[in-house]
């Protein structure tokens, strides 16, 4: 074969832009005939009660039969019992006048019955395919109890871990997170709704929710066109790209408007220029709130200005229900506007097979749920996500021969934190945590020791976490306290091995859950520095959802390892990863900041003045993270050398690649994701020091030597300019470096010859 030959095999031309993708297609004509077939035999009323959900975990459930029997009902959310969902769905089915189905929605986030480890978690593993077969396990166990719709992917950027919600999605990166996000929107949605194993996705919270001010959950977000544009609004963009079946408006203001009012965001953006074509449903009471921001004058007003702005379903609130009719028949609502947001609901009813098969086989549930594979599943992601921050002399993974192994923490046997937020429906009892695993891993020949050390006070758990609502643990006198950190050091003293694994209760984390103090919570730190100073080795696991002070123990203690929320099957990963039967190779998707005063600190800054020496700009510290995106270790080590370009010239829209030559020079198999990362060194504005523009996960034997290709799509080049106020690629010379972190240092360079087509945004 000729070399020519080969290089048009191995480098398609076509490859897809990750961050100027193609738009999704139409729905399918006979969906659309059906959709228009029945809304032509619809009143007024009838359609907007499809464009109405009701919440059943509140006292709205309170009639809803004969809500439901008058047409006034569209959507359920939070219900998972598949009786009832028959129950209900008969009731619309055979009572209502139409005989209309109803969607039933639910935050399927990171699993389902059977929970994987947190969004920002999963994200780490850098790895597309396992996120999205993740997520398609997940759609398969909602569906088996009559879930339609997935209230994910979360896809908010966030470079501020004091917000509780960084954990839902996947960090900081514009690039990363696209592509997080499409995997998830296929993994949920697979190739067919109507499938038993799919479920329609929705994309969150559009827009720009992930920079609220001063990482205050709900506060504002107020974003320059800069930003908006090449950081925030991509992966939102990736996602819809990828056929994601809806949207949910945020609820804070994108520069001074109200995200669930925001026409410039649903319509223009969302609907013109990206050309969605499902249908968008507002967060939860986010239309009534309206008025709460001072925009709407009153319920009615708020009803028609999100209507208007492109809200298709109302989440929870009535003012839908309870104004739009009056609205259109003043013509404050075109009868038009009315029409299209019904027929969007409607074909997703169709796409789904709703109207075909509106119930769900009660007993299938029983063999999908927590099936052997979805555990499987479970424990080899939690695996994936891991990051080794740190392994002094190679103190993980632990000898097999240890006497004595002492495990210390307050969340070491909790069930719920194991979990991590955001898993409602979560099978509680079957979780395995860190002392189950390692219980049952351990050699027969080593003792376990295990105490909590301290108590975290946990907040109160927020009506999300309902089903973890416990009354508050019996506060401990001071001499119980004393006693009970006595033992762990006593224990500390016996033992090998320490495993302390400290870090954030679940309801830290989440909506409503944002921090001002990034610091390991309670005496968590006394207790770490207590067991060092006991002169024995200790490894810290940390179980988070958000990047937390570490900085002492990444000077004295000589391992750590981030497992964030390891989910169902986390004891047992996090023995696998402790004992060597898993290798760490989960990469940071956010930078980890020093302290809390560094926030946000982010690695796609821009160069400006006397850029060599970033780490001085504060006068009391280092303006450099303690880790950097990208950053991760792993029990084997890599050599990654000879980056090459397969040419050093392309013209817009040409596909690169990029290849290394990746070594593995230890004796354990392990697997390292090479990144690529490019500079445009001049143009009509100035671009930041880098951004990641591609990255591959790879697997090697010991000392296994490969050479690994890294496409870089050159339409991924293209940015917004504050200047040209256009999208494009400019032509001149970029920086490309390669390598295992953000910090990568193997260097080329390429020239870009011709501006691409310009696109006015
Ligand atoms: C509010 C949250 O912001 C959103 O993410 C969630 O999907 C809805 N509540 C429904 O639980």
């Amino acid at each position: 074969m000729s070399a020519a030959l080969l290089l048009t095999l191995v480098a398609p031309l076509s490859a897809e832009s990750v961050l100027s993708p193609n738009a999704p297609p139409p729905p399918p004509a006979e969906a659309v005939a059906f959709a228009n077939k029945l809304l032509a035999k619809m009143t007024l009323e009838e359609k907007i009660g499809q464009m109405s959900q009701v919440a059943m975990n509140t006292d709205d459930r309170k009639g809803v039969e004969e809500q439901i029997k008058a047409g006034k009902v569209g959507s359920l959310l939070f219900i998972t019992d598949p009786a009832e969902v028959n129950r209900l769905q008969k009731v619309a089915v055979e009572q209502s006048r139409l005989h209309i189905p109803l969607i039933v929605g639910f935050d399927v986030i990171h699993g389902f019955r059977t929970i994987f480890p947190v969004p920002l978690g999963m994200a780490s593993s850098w790895d597309p395919a396992l996120v999205e077969r993740a997520q398609s396990l997940a759609a398969r166990e909602a569906r088996s109890v009559g879930v339609h719709w997935a209230f994910g992917p979360m896809v908010d950027i966030a470079r501020d871990p004091r917000w509780g919600r960084i954990m839902e999605g996947a960090g900081e990166d514009p690039y990363l997170g696209s592509v997080i996000a499409a995997a998830q929107v296929r993994g949920f949605q697979g190739k067919d709704l109507s499938s038993n194993d799919s479920i329609i996705a929705c994309v969150k919270h559009f827009g720009g929710y992930g920079a609220a001010v001063g990482g205050r959950d709900y506060d504002s977000s107020d974003i320059s066109d800069n930003q908006l544009y090449n950081v925030y609004l991509p992966a939102y963009r990736a996602a819809v790209s990828a056929g994601a079946g809806s949207v949910m408006s945020a609820y804070m203001d994108l520069n001074g408007v109200p995200a669930t009012g925001n026409k410039y965001l649903l319509t223009d953006t969302l609907r013109k220029q990206w050309k969605f074509q499902g249908f968008v449903v507002s967060d939860w009471e986010s239309i009534k709130s309206l008025t709460t921001h001072g925009f709407s004058a009153d319920e009615s007003d708020a009803a028609i200005r999100a209507v208007n702005a492109g809200v298709d379903m109302e989440m929870t609130s009535h003012t839908y229900n309870d104004h739009l009719p009056q609205a259109a028949r003043e013509r404050k609502v075109s009868v038009a506007t009315i029409d299209e947001a019904t027929r969007r609901i409607l074909i997703a009813k169709y796409e789904l097979g709703l109207f075909k098969n509106p119930y769900v086989d009660a007993d299938r549930s029983k063999t999908v749920i927590g099936s052997q594979e979805i555990r499987t599943a479970a424990r080899h992601a939690a695996t994936e996500a891991a990051v080794l921050l740190k392994n002094e002399g190679n103190l993980l993974p632990l000898k097999r021969d240890l006497r004595k192994v002492a495990l210390i923490g307050p969340m070491i046997d909790s069930k719920q934190d194991t979990l991590g937020s955001w898993s409602l429906a979560g099978d509680v009892a079957s979780t395995v945590t860190l002392l189950d695993g390692l219980k049952h891993a351990l050699p027969s020949t080593t003792t376990l020791l295990s105490t909590k050390g301290v108590e975290i006070e946990r907040v109160q758990p927020s009506i999300f976490d309902a089903q973890f609502a416990s009354p508050k643990p019996q506060l401990k006198t001071d001499a119980e306290r004393k006693q009970e950190f006595d033992h762990a050091i006593d224990l500390v003293k016996q033992a090998d091995v320490t495993v302390l694994a400290l870090g954030e209760t679940q309801a830290m984390n989440g909506e409503r859950a944002s921090r001002s103090s990034l610091t390991l919570p309670g005496e968590q730190e006394r207790l770490l520095e207590a067991a060092v100073a006991t002169g024995k080795p200790v490894v810290l696991v940390l179980m988070t959802g958000r990047p937390l002070n570490i900085t002492w123990a990444s000077q004295h203690v000589p391992a750590i390892l981030n497992v964030w929320y390891p989910g169902s099957e986390g004891g047992n990963a996090v023995a696998d990863l402790l004992l060597g039967a898993a290798n760490p190779g989960g990469k940071l998707t956010v930078s980890w900041p020093v302290d809390v005063g560094q926030v946000p600190v982010f690695y796609a800054r821009q160069l400006t003045q006397i850029p060599d020496h970033p780490e001085t700009r504060y006068w009391d510290g280092s303006s450099m993270p303690l880790y950097s995106f990208g950053y991760g270790l792993s029990y084997s080590s890599f050599s990654i050398t000879g980056l090459t370009l397969n040419k050093t010239e392309a013209a817009p829209g040409d596909v690169l690649h990029a290849s290394v030559e990746v070594e593995n020079t230890s004796d354990r198999e392990g697997s390292e994701v090479i990144q690529l990362y490019t500079h445009q060194r001049a143009g009509s504005a100035s671009r930041p020091v880098r951004e990641l523009k591609g990255f591959t996960r790879v697997t090697l034997k010991a000392h296994e030597q490969r050479r690994v290709d890294v496409t870089l799509n050159t339409q991924d080049l293209a940015f917004w300019s504050p200047q040209t106020k256009t999208v494009a690629v400019e032509p001149g010379e970029f920086d490309l470096w390669a390598g295992d972190s953000s910090d990568a240092t193997l260097h080329q360079s390429f020239r870009i010859t011709s501006i691409s087509a310009m696109k006015k945004k």
